[in-house]
């Protein structure tokens, strides 16, 4: 398969909700967030989103199917340091390296400007886990009941680091 990876931008922002929310909507247990909790966003709200942090996005043709981003920690004592967030391929596309694309292209923009790249995981999204493992990431801790989804289920989150020095 071949597929394109290239950063998004305020262009992208129609695409790209409609993507994160996709994810959110049919993962409820791997992702911390509803739907709802970002449903409101404007176009303009996402624009301003995708021109502050650096998204990533794998493209079927024209068709946006997978992202990921990485956001800087801000403050003069924490800007070393990045959170990879929202990291979601459609389903058809998972299995074949391109979420190894996303990450490849995440990671090298951030060595330039960052030393630790920080991510959460649910505890049990063991497929999510062994990815990011098999980039380095290690487990330095887990948050008991981080997430209570809609039936009432608690979920425990594991919070990963990668040094990238
Ligand atoms: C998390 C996610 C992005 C990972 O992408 P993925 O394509 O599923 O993950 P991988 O690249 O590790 O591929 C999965 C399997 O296919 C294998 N694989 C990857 N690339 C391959 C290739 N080119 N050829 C053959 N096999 C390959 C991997 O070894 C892996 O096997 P394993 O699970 O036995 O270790 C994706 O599963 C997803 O969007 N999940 C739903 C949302 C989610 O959980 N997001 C993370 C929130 S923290």
């Amino acid at each position: 398969m071949t597929l394109a990876i290239r950063r998004l931008g305020r262009g992208d922002a129609a695409d790209f909700q409609t993507l994160r929310l996709e994810g959110f909507r049919l993962h409820e247990r791997e992702f911390r967030f509803a739907p709802e909790d970002e449903a409101h966003l404007t176009t303009e709200e996402v624009a301003a989103r995708l021109a502050r942090d650096f998204v990533v996005g794998a493209f079927d043709g024209e068709t946006l199917v997978g992202v990921a981003g990485l956001a800087g920690v801000a403050g003069t004592k924490t800007k070393h340091k990045a959170l990879l967030w929202g990291m979601y391929l459609r389903e058809r596309y998972r299995g074949e390296g391109v979420a190894d694309a996303l990450m490849a292209a995440l990671l090298d923009h951030g060595r330039g400007t960052y030393e630790i790249v920080t991510l959460t995981v649910m505890r049990d999204n063991g497929r999510a886990l062994r990815f990011y493992e098999r980039w380095g990431f290690t487990i330095y801790g887990v948050e008991p009941a981080s997430v209570k989804t809609a039936e009432g289920l608690y979920l425990d989150e594991a919070l990963m680091a990668l040094r990238l020095t």
